[in-house]
């Protein structure tokens, strides 16, 4: 990775954010634009800036991003904005002439009835979750964006366009705005406000039971530098050239009743946890295979427990 030129679009987010904590560390030259400077959506721009540029990598973590609240209510915003922002990237980055990119994309890619634990052939085999399918068919085009660029000119350019699919994630640098955050980010928000405000409850939507994977957004900044740098025959060893992206989870699940209970204790909550049954639960399940990057050599480091306290000493400190 010596005196690598990296471009990592969205380094501002929480997943870039992440990813230039740990490659700062590291012997490599690190490119960062923000939405000022460059904003993805404007084609002409982006072309000109990898043509202008030497770059060795991309990481792709520019997106538009949010929970089921904001997926429903901008959906325009979301298929428009993600497609814009992949297609610029990946077609601005080939003809920059640029070898090495990593798209990343997202679970929901999956459809709602997938087999559990969800290995990557799941991928197109049955209907999307209907609350996010617009960012869901983005993202599943930059996959399949990625893999037709890697099929066309992949001997030709010598491309090398690979895909990340985490769980949900977490960690410091979320958004925890009370209707457009994700579920952990939400959670810290709301237990936050009822510790200062001495409430003596906090009401969650469902009925608690339904299970779901979280990941520490280090940890998945780990996965994305694991497999970016991991060569060529290892990867093309255990990837069809149409299925070719990587599940990224922390191998475990928990309910969304001791995912509340863990984040009370966290932010140190006294009062009581109601359920709000008449509330619709989403999915029972939903939980990544990730045996193909385990089996390349990644293993995820931070357990819930202390990812949460870390991202909560953050949020206290915002
Ligand atoms: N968060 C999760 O739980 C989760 C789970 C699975 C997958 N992912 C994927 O991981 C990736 C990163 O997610 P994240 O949680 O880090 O998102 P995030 O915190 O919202 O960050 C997204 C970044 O993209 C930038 N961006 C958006 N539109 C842009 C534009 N037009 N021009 C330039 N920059 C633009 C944002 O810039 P500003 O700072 O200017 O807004 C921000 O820095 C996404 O592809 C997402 O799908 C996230």
């Amino acid at each position: 990775m010596q005196n690598l030129k990296i471009f990592i679009a969205g380094h501002k987010g929480m997943v870039g954010s992440a990813l230039v904590r740990l490659l700062q560390i590291q012997n490599v030259e690190l490119i960062t634009k923000n939405r000022k400077e460059l904003d993805l959506l404007k084609q002409q721009d982006v072309q000109d800036f990898f043509k202008h540029t030497k770059i060795d990598q991309v990481y792709l973590a520019a997106a538009k991003v949010g929970g089921i609240y904001a997926n429903n209510t901008y959906p325009a915003d979301f298929i428009y904005q993600n497609l814009m922002i992949q297609t610029n990237v990946i077609h601005g980055a080939f003809l920059g002439g640029i070898k090495k990119l990593l798209f990343l994309g997202s679970s929901c890619i999956y459809p709602k009835d997938a087999n559990q634990p969800i290995k990557e052939e799941e991928l197109l085999t049955g209907k999307l979750e209907t609350t996010n399918e617009p960012y869901a068919i983005a993202k599943i085009g930059g996959i399949k964006m990625c893999e037709s660029y890697n099929r066309q000119y992949g001997k030709s350019h010598n491309i090398d366009y690979r895909c990340i699919m985490p769980t949900n994630l977490y960690g410091p640098g979320d958004n925890y705005h009370p209707e457009n955050s994700h579920v952990i980010p939400a959670l810290i928000y709301r237990f936050h406000e009822a510790k200062v405000n001495n409430l003596s409850k906090v009401i969650i939507w469902g009925t608690g039971t339904p299970k779901r994977e979280f990941l520490y957004v280090d940890d998945m900044a780990r996965a994305s530098i694991h497999l970016m740098n991991l060569d060529k025959k290892t990867y093309s060893e255990q990837v069809a050239s149409m299925c070719s992206h990587i599940n990224v989870g922390s191998g475990q699940d928990l309910t969304i009743k001791d995912l509340a209970e863990t984040i009370k204790e966290v932010v140190g909550f006294k009062g009581a946890i109601h359920f709000n049954t008449t509330k619709p639960d989403g999915p029972l399940r939903k939980f990544l295979d990730s045996k193909r990057i385990n089996n390349f050599g990644f293993k995820p480091a931070v357990s819930l427990k202390d990812g949460l306290a870390k991202t909560y000493q953050d949020y206290s400190k915002s």
